[in-house]
């Protein structure tokens, strides 16, 4: 790949600027100061510094957030606010979009990548990841929901769902699990269950989950640990 294209990706660097700090010299390659931003580089095996400092190169971004409530799950949208209004400017020119969807009155683990065979891989009901979301639904939630939801229950206009779990904590708070994630999903399968949903939170995706006193708004990078329990 071209060399200031390697330098802008793996700093805060706009490409312009990366051009500019290789023509100015702070840029060395293997220990040898180049001065031409489109000198060819290996990103696996050359030694690129920038200012004495080794440059962080990464193919793909794998990012953790806690939604907040009331951000759409989206890359862009004209009225209301995403969840990328939610990441600094040198996050946001990796080009990463959310992993699948949550609705704007649901929080919770919301995964963002610029991997797009990752996100297929978590999103495709064909991968079998487990995502459990924690319900507080009204009315009462009775036992004989639990075996609808685990014969795959119908929503009211007529869906077949696949088969998920309904786990009942309280009378009225739940968790379900499910590997599929048809539009507001959740919601229908409680609603055809008599148990409108009052809240919404996404805690897991597989075996990852969101830390008990995890702060909706936040965000972090995912470890190589954390993004292999995305499918364990
Ligand atoms: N199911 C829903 O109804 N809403 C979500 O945001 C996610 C799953």
């Amino acid at each position: 790949m071209r060399l200031d294209r390697l330098v802008s990706e793996g700093s805060a660097l706009t490409r312009s600027q990366a051009a500019k700090a290789i023509r100015g010299g702070t840029v060395t390659v293997n220990g040898v100061p180049v001065c031409r931003p489109e000198q060819r580089v290996d990103e696996n095996t050359d030694r690129i510094c920038l200012g004495g400092k080794p440059v962080c190169y990464q193919r793909f971004h794998y990012y953790l957030m806690d939604k907040p409530l009331g951000l759409i799950t989206a890359s862009r949208d004209r009225e209301a606010g995403t969840v990328l209004d939610l990441l600094p400017a040198e996050v946001k020119k990796q080009g990463v979009f959310p992993v699948g969807r949550l609705d704007k009155d649901t929080s919770g683990l919301l995964l963002l990548t610029d991997d797009g065979d990752f996100a297929h891989r978590v999103i495709s009901p064909g991968s079998h990841v487990n995502k459990i979301y924690l319900a507080e639904v009204e009315g009462t939630l009775l036992p004989e929901t639990v075996l609808r939801f685990r014969e795959g229950i119908v929503l009211k206009d007529g869906t077949e769902c696949l088969p998920a779990k309904l786990e009942i904590l309280r009378e009225r708070t739940c968790l379900v699990t499910v590997q599929e994630g048809k539009y507001h999903q959740v919601r229908r399968m409680l609603a055809a269950a008599g148990n409108p949903v009052v809240t919404l939170r996404r805690l897991q995706i597989g075996a990852l989950r969101l830390a008990d006193n995890s702060e909706p708004g936040t965000w972090r990078q995912l470890s190589e640990e954390e993004k292999a329990k995305v499918f364990l």
